[in-house]
């Protein structure tokens, strides 16, 4: 890993060249400067979808040598198999931004990458997304006093990606319906795409953990344009916060429009805050 001064650049490495990918990575060309941020290399499992968007220097063939590229930090922005992966080989170059923290529901996984960042002293950064006070939760979680949490994530039905087929039937009159309901540990598998928020939530909420945050996932046919994400938070002695987020998006978007920027905001804090996992 390179160290960067305080008039060095952070070099930032790309996995993944989806929605998010290229978002961040336009943003990074255009912006880093400004930002004291440096594009890496940017790497994508088709490498064919990088020619003539990213400068080809730039272009990382091989993930597995990522390591040459001497990078601060590294942003996974594909799949939760990348972390299953490589998430501990980067943790041991690198800070990680894990954009897929659904993968983090896996228990086995979650400690490895825990135990990775403690050993080289390196930090997990968790992006909030879509989640609002995700701090305040944290902060009650680590004092105890957090007793329960509960998210309902709100969409219309062609913004869900799925790992069953349960709404391949919807129409555009059904209105609401409730997909899912269980622990966040239970849905990450269901709905990998739909639930980083959630899984971000339960980082927050280190003291219960995936299967003690409990989650809602609703189609909503009147959501035509935006997602609604509501938090109830309990503490002790009747003490209750309960906050809806409404998130502008287009009809069949997975993400919606204020998470990229969130997103890029968390990439903006990834300057090392040592060996543990750091919601941003
Ligand atoms: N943390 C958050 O708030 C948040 C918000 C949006 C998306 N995400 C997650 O970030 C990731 C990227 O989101 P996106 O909207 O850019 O998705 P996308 O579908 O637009 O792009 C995903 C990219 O990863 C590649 N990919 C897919 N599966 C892969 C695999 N198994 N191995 C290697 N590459 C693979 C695809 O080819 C594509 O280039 C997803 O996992 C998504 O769930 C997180």
């Amino acid at each position: 890993m390179t160290t960067a001064s305080s008039t060095s650049p952070l070099r930032i490495g790309v996995v993944g060249y989806g929605h998010l990918g290229q978002f961040l990575v336009e943003r990074i060309l255009s912006e880093g400067p400004e930002v004291g941020l440096e594009l890496a290399f940017v790497w994508n499992r088709n490498a064919d979808k990088l020619k003539g968007e990213v400068p080809p220097q730039l272009i990382l063939q091989d993930l597995s040598s990522f390591a040459q590229r001497g990078c601060d930090v590294i942003v996974e922005v594909c799949h939760p198999h990348i972390v299953q992966e490589f998430g501990e080989r980067f943790l041991s170059k690198s800070h990680f931004l894990v954009g897929s923290p659904s993968a983090l529901s896996e228990p086995k996984l979650n400690q490895q990458l825990r135990r990775a960042a403690q050993q080289g002293g390196r930090t997990l950064y968790v992006p909030s997304g879509a989640l609002w006070g995700g701090q305040d939760i944290q902060r009650l979680s680590d004092s105890g006093a957090l007793k329960a949490l509960f998210i309902r994530m709100s969409k219309h039905p062609s913004c869900f990606r799925l790992t069953n087929d349960v709404l391949s039937d919807w129409s555009e009159a059904e209105g609401r319906r409730v997909l899912f309901r269980g622990s966040v540990a239970e849905l990450c598998p269901l709905a990998p795409n739909n639930v980083n928020t959630m899984a971000a939530a339960a980082v927050a909420a280190g003291a219960l953990g995936f299967a003690g945050v409990q989650g809602e996932i609703v189609s909503d046919t009147e959501l035509s344009d935006y997602h609604v994400v509501e938090v109830e938070v309990t503490g002790p002695d009747g003490f209750t916060v309960h906050t809806v987020r409404r998130n502008p998006a287009k009809l069949g978007a997975v993400t919606g429009a204020a998470t990229y920027k969130s997103f890029w905001n968390s990439l903006l804090v990834c300057k090392g805050h040592g060996g543990r996992v750091y919601l941003c």
